[in-house]
């Protein structure tokens, strides 16, 4: 397994691999490696939270494990379950196979093999705890969970161990890195955020999002990079109800890319505006009435 002895080695893997970050997240992650303590990131939407962690685990040759959380997630989704329609299978099959009637014991050992690992799906975090190398466990908007989840996801970061009734007690042999993202929708207890060192990714500065756009259209002409960043930084300061994140930045440079434009215009702005902005309200905001001053406006100091 590799890994990190400095932040500037955490700094160097992660541009290798296409990801472009601070100093200071990167200090993050090299003490979320070195102290073995979950990362918990927060930010707006598309600065880079999920993408951080499929970038470690890439760049550290470890699996990635994802847990996707949403309302009403449970231990049976995050976890584990039994295989209910296979354990069901094999019972019949026993009592097709069954000789002897009067053998007490016979139940007592098909309930022992329908408990057995052969049926046991293991979710995310059950997987996180037993897998080697030890993997990136992305824990995905945790916002979106509810209490009771997150008191027992608390649980489980504090021991990284599952007991499991009919199977005794697994713990992890190795910790994995466990990174957890939140877009805010709720805040999160204060006990789940001391277990975690915290971070807050905002959105770029124009020099780091020059780099991101580089990074994944290099094809793009520097000047028109430099515009482009320059409009987006710009637009982000507009009374918007959904301001462009970074995924946004990149769809806008493919697309100034395959429409071979050169000059950022309002007439391109106009046809391509749907790259930056997801909603009527924001779009109309831009191309109504009053929109062709503001968008002047906006090109006017890019
Ligand atoms: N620092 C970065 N370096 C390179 N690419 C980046 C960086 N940050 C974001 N990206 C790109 O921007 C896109 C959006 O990032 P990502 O999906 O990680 O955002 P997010 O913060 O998880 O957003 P959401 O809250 O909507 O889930 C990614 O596909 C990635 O390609
Ligand atoms: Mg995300």
């Amino acid at each position: 397994m590799i890994s990190l002895a400095s932040v500037e080695q955490v700094e160097a893997l992660l541009e290798e691999h296409g990801y472009i970050a601070e100093r200071s997240l990167c200090t993050a992650v090299f003490l979320a490696l070195r102290l073995e303590r979950p990362l918990f990131l927060e930010g707006e939407a598309g600065v880079g939270k999920t993408e951080i962690a499929k970038t470690l685990a890439n760049a550290l040759s470890r699996p990635l494990l994802r847990l996707q959380c949403y309302e009403g997630i449970d231990r049976q989704t995050a976890l584990y379950d039994w295989n209910y329609a296979r354990q069901l299978l094999h019972i019949r099959l026993r009592e097709a196979g069954r000789v002897d009637q009067g053998d007490m014991g016979w139940e007592k050992r098909v309930e022992d093999e329908v408990y057995s690992e052969r049926f046991l799906l293991r979710r995310p975090l059950l997987q996180a705890i037993s897998t080697t190398p030890a993997p990136v466990l992305l824990i995905d908007e945790v916002d979106r969970s509810d209490a009771e989840f997150e008191a027992f996801l608390l649980e489980l970061l504090a021991e990284f161990q599952v007991t499991i009734p009919e199977l005794g007690t697994i713990r992890a042999s190795e910790k994995p890195l466990v990174i957890l993202t939140s877009n805010r929708t709720r805040e999160l207890h204060d006990a789940l955020k001391r277990r975690c060192l915290y971070y807050w990714i905002d959105y770029p500065t124009i020099e780091k999002e020059m780099r991101i756009v580089t990074a994944h259209v290099p094809g793009l002409a520097q000047a028109l990079t430099h515009s482009l960043c320059l409009f987006i930084q710009r637009l982000r300061e507009e009374p918007l109800y959904k301001v462009p994140g970074l995924a946004e930045t990149i769809y806008f440079a493919q697309a100034l890319e395959a429409l071979n434009v050169r000059v950022l215009d309002e007439a391109v702005l106009r046809d391509t505006m749907g790259c930056l902005l997801k909603y009527r309200d924001d779009l109309e905001l831009l191309t109504g009435e009053s929109g062709r001053s503001r968008v002047a406006n906006l090109l006017a100091k890019v």
